[in-house]
């Protein structure tokens, strides 16, 4: 079975900053009051305080804007909204069935596979329990297919591999105001209770090649040419760094791109190996350290952090002066008034430069500061996740196999 590790490695280690912040927020309480009677979980406490924050950092959001400017879309094309948990994690709202059944999926382009949990994983099952599923039995348009669908993620953690499985399932799929008929999915009826289904998806849109689909199931933008409902073979993502927000998170757009959403003209680089949307950077410098010379990278949303070779973090943690570097856990923490201090890293890809600025690459949560770069086992691509992506509009053309990028407007 082929092991896929990338999105959910890294939806661990969110989680694990997750940790790490709740034992500060515990350790502040314990100062502040004392030891606490009828402690909250651990995870609600700090997810009630990260909601806090962000919707300080929203305070300042004009949602209006964004709803009244004048629409700079390619004709024909349409927009998947995003919602925005922490800045970590994206998620969509795919119907499936007839009637829809809204289902909240984290979208994904480090994979092919679009899959949800199933109301047949009952909930004694510990990781079924308490969400939303798929009920083929509510859906008039479901058709049974019944062949078995297994999916393992690697992982940093002790658990070692994550293995889900179920089965596939096919129905109509609702995505952005299209139909898609006939989309074969899996509905997911065994999981093991690990961190990521602590997190708030009801499953997982893979954006990748159909070449590296378990079970080789055709992956719904595919369907979405295929049938003809969209007339370009290109889509493109567009994040808000806002913190958590439900409604304007940001844009998966289908069929095309938009002009308005970023800045300049596209960068093209061609898709050097079609599986990932991988392709090879021209260089990548951080106060003069060059760690990538024409090395093989991925655009991953589906992965919060850039994830580096193994053998350069260990520089780049000094040039960031990390207060942890020996962490095993794969996040390492700066200090927050040193941030104004870092360097840009500089990506140059074909012959433009993408830089991110430290205020780009730190993640900020109250007086908790998160740098932006980790690395995973045996990894020795340059990942580059949504601390990326939020910076720079990108588009996937799944035909040309061409990839373009462009300052994101925020
Ligand atoms: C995000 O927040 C910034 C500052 O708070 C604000 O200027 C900007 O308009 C916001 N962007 C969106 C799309 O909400
Ligand atoms: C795509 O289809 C839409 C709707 O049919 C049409 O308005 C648009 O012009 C088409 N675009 C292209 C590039 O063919
Ligand atoms: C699934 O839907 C059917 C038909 O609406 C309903 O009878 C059944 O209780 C539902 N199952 C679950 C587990 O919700």
């Amino acid at each position: 079975m082929r092991v896929r590790w990338n999105h959910f490695k890294l939806l661990l280690f969110w989680l694990t900053v997750l940790a790490v912040l709740a034992f500060e927020a515990e350790a502040r309480k314990r100062v502040r009051i004392g030891l606490h009677k009828n402690p909250e979980p651990i995870e609600e406490n700090i997810k009630n305080e990260l909601k806090t924050l962000s919707i300080k950092h929203n305070l300042n959001v004009d949602d209006t804007k964004a709803k009244t400017k004048t629409d700079t879309k390619v004709p024909g094309s349409k927009v998947a909204t995003l919602e925005n948990l922490y800045n970590t994690e994206y998620y969509t709202t795919l119907g499936f069935g007839n009637p829809p059944q809204d289902l909240k999926v984290l979208i994904d382009t480090g994979s092919a596979n679009l899959w949800v949990l199933s109301s047949k994983c009952p909930d004694s099952v510990a990781p079924c329990a308490n969400r939303i599923k798929y009920n083929s039995s509510a859906s008039t348009t479901y058709r049974a297919i019944n062949t078995a669908f297994n999916i393992a993620y690697g992982s940093n953690s002790e658990e070692g591999p994550i293995a889900l499985s179920g089965f596939q399932s096919q129905d109509t799929v609702n995505f952005a105001g299209y139909s898609i008929k006939n989309q074969i999915f899996a509905e997911i009826t065994n999981a093991p209770e690990t961190a990521f289904l602590k997190s708030q998806l009801d499953g997982i849109l893979g954006l990748g090649f159909a070449s590296i689909a378990i079970n080789s199931i055709t992956p719904p933008f595919y369907n979405l040419m295929a049938q003809g409902l969209v007339n370009r073979s290109v889509f493109s993502i567009y994040l808000n760094r806002n913190g958590t927000n439900a409604i304007n998170g940001g844009e998966l757009i289908l069929g095309g791109s938009d002009s308005g959403l970023y800045s300049g003209c596209l960068t093209y680089v061609p898709v050097s190996s079609a599986g990932y949307w991988q392709f090879t950077m021209t260089s990548a410098n951080l106060n003069g350290f060059q760690f990538c010379e024409n090395c093989e990278a991925i655009l991953d949303v589906g992965t919060s952090l850039i994830v580096v070779p193994e053998q350069v973090l260990d520089t780049i943690n000094q040039i960031l002066g990390v207060l942890n570097p020996t962490a095993s856990n794969g996040v390492f923490l700066v200090d927050c008034s040193s941030i104004g201090d870092l360097p840009d890293i500089v990506f140059t890809v074909a012959r433009r430069k993408f830089p991110l600025k430290s205020s780009d690459y730190v993640l900020r949560y109250g007086n908790t500061c998160v740098s932006g770069f980790t690395s995973m086992n045996g990894n020795s691509l340059l990942i580059l996740g949504e601390i990326f992506l939020g910076a720079y509009y990108t588009t996937y053309d799944i035909v040309y196999k061409l990839i373009g990028l462009a300052p994101a407007i925020h």
